[in-house]
This record gives structure tokens, C-alpha cells and sequence, in this order.
């Protein structure tokens, strides 16, 4: 079973300046509730309760939102206003927040790495929170789990991007299909030739091998450590699958992706 959430947040998030210069971009609200609030309720629907969160310089407001606000809090209390905060306070009271933090940006797989004393040897869920993912039924690490449960490996979330679009993203390199499980024979991250069209989004199940991987290997594209390079080691083992899930993501790292969140989380409303 999965018990552990880890949230990489230590980005600067430079697409968003002047704005998270010093406001984390995971704090930056969809309607009413900041983006890692999404991804926390995301983990909370797969039965994760532990939380573990790589932060930086700058993101203290990460770790004041999951605490108690105890002025406000007094003020507001028994206020038509105190409704509000039902849905945080459900998240205080249900989950555990651990916090460790990131020196340098050295990438995403380097974030990774940092959360290694937060998670132990066991396998953990990894959420991007910029990555919003939403859906009607399951969400979609409660659907990876489920892939967990039954195949033990590796499993990266999976979604067909446009060709002119693949040099964003991890392209996975298929070898075989079944349904919604995706058997990977090899993958690149930021593909000038991409293999496919088969994109990874910020949404992974890791086994614990992949901190010794992750160690073991050298900075790749732009400098960074980067996780996909590890991922395409427990591939080549066959130990990772691709899921392509049922539901919607918008890059909330980008401004038009938050744009398109804001616009259809409003119209749910
Ligand atoms: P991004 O590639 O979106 O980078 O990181 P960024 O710095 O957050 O944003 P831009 O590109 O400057 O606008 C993807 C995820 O990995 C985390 C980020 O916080 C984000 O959730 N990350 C990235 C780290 O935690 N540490 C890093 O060194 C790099």
C-alpha cells in the first residue's frame, strides 16, 4: 500500500514573475484554493495521509497554509465566514506534514532525492502539484495505486501530446499496450527526435531503488538531475509502466494551462 505522498516544490517557478518572487507557485490560488491544496486532496482520495513536501528558499507560506492560523482562526470562529476554512481544517486534521528543503535547484530528479529521509525504503507517490489533475470518478493517483497494487513497479502517468509538442516533456519509448498500461522499453526526457507521443505529466509511483539510481547518475538535460534518467534505468529492467489515466491535467505551470484550470474549475462552481 501506498502511504506517502511526496510534492516536490522548490522551483522558482519563473514563468510566473514577478508574482512568485516571493509567493511559492504552488500556492498560486485556482479560485479559492491553492494549487498543492488540489494535489493534497488528490493523495488524501488514494488513502495517503503522510505528506511529505521538498521545499526551498522563499516557501514558507507552504508550510504556514498547513498549520493552524490561530488569530484569524479566534476571529473568525462561530462568523458566517468559518465555513470556509472546513475544507483546510479536514486536511489539518486528517494528514501529516513533513518538510525538508532543497539548497540548490539542481532538477526535479535532485528534488526527488532530497525527500529520501521524509520517505525511508518504502514505495510513495510523487505529485507535481502545477500538474492539475482532475476527474469526475477516481483521481489519478487513486488509479495508480491501483496499477501499483497489482504490477509492484514503477508507474509514470501517461498522455498523448502533439508531436510539435513533445520536446517539453519525459517521451516514453512503448513496447507493447494493453488497455491503459503501457509497457516502456526506454524513455527521454526532452526529445529533439521523440520516440512517441506518449508524454510523462507530474504524476509518478516510485519504488524505493530509485534514491540509489537517482545517486548514481549524472546531471542531463539543462544541468539537472533529472528523474526521467532514472526512470529509463528501471525501465530497462522492465520495471516501469506507463498508465494513461482517465481525466483531465492542465500545466498550471504555464499561463495558459492555469488559465484553462481557473476557467473550468469556475464554471464547476
Ligand atoms: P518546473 O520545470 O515547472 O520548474 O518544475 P519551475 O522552476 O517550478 O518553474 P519555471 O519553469 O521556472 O516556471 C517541475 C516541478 O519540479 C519542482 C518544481 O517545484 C515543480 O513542482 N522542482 C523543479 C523542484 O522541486 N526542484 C528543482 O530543482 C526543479
Amino acid at each position: 500500500m501506498i502511504k506517502k505522498c511526496l510534492f516536490p516544490a522548490a522551483g522558482y517557478g519563473t514563468r510566473f514573475l514577478p508574482a512568485t518572487k516571493s509567493l511559492p507557485k504552488e500556492m498560486l490560488p485556482i479560485i479559492t484554493k491553492p494549487l498543492i491544496h488540489y494535489g493534497v486532496e488528490e493523495a488524501m482520495e488514494a488513502g495517503i495521509r503522510n505528506m511529505a513536501i521538498v521545499t526551498g528558499r522563499g516557501k514558507r507560506a507552504l508550510e504556514d497554509y498547513f498549520d493552524i492560523s490561530y488569530e484569524l482562526e479566534h476571529q473568525i470562529k462561530g462568523s458566517s465566514k468559518e465555513p470556509l476554512l472546513k475544507e483546510i481544517r479536514h486536511i489539518q486534521n486528517s494528514c501529516v506534514f513533513t518538510y525538508i528543503r532543497q539548497k540548490e535547484m539542481k532538477g526535479l530528479g535532485d528534488a526527488i532525492l532530497k525527500g529520501e529521509p521524509l520517505i525511508g525504503q518504502e514505495p510513495f507517490a510523487v505529485i507535481l502539484a502545477d500538474d492539475l489533475c482532475v476527474n469526475d470518478n477516481e483521481g489519478v493517483i487513486k488509479q495508480m495505486t491501483k496499477v501499483y497494487n497489482k504490477y509492484k513497479c514503477s508507474v509514470v502517468a501517461i498522455m498523448e501530446v502533439p508531436q510539435n509538442e513533445t520536446h517539453k516533456y519525459g517521451i516514453v519509448k512503448p513496447y507493447e499496450q494493453e488497455g491503459n498500461i503501457i509497457k516502456i522499453a526506454d524513455m527521454v526526457e526532452k526529445p529533439v527526435d521523440a520516440p512517441s507521443n506518449l508524454a510523462i505529466i507530474g504524476r509518478y509511483i516510485l519504488t524505493p531503488d530509485i534514491f540509489d539510481i537517482l545517486r548514481s547518475i549524472k546531471a542531463g538535460v539543462n544541468g539537472e538531475l533529472q528523474i526521467t534518467d532514472a526512470l529509463k534505468i528501471q525501465a530497462s529492467e522492465g520495471r516501469v509502466l506507463g498508465y494513461k489515466f482517465d481525466g483531465i491535467r492542465f500545466d498550471c505551470g504555464s499561463i495558459e494551462g492555469f488559465v484553462k484550470a481557473t476557467n473550468y474549475m469556475y464554471k464547476k462552481l
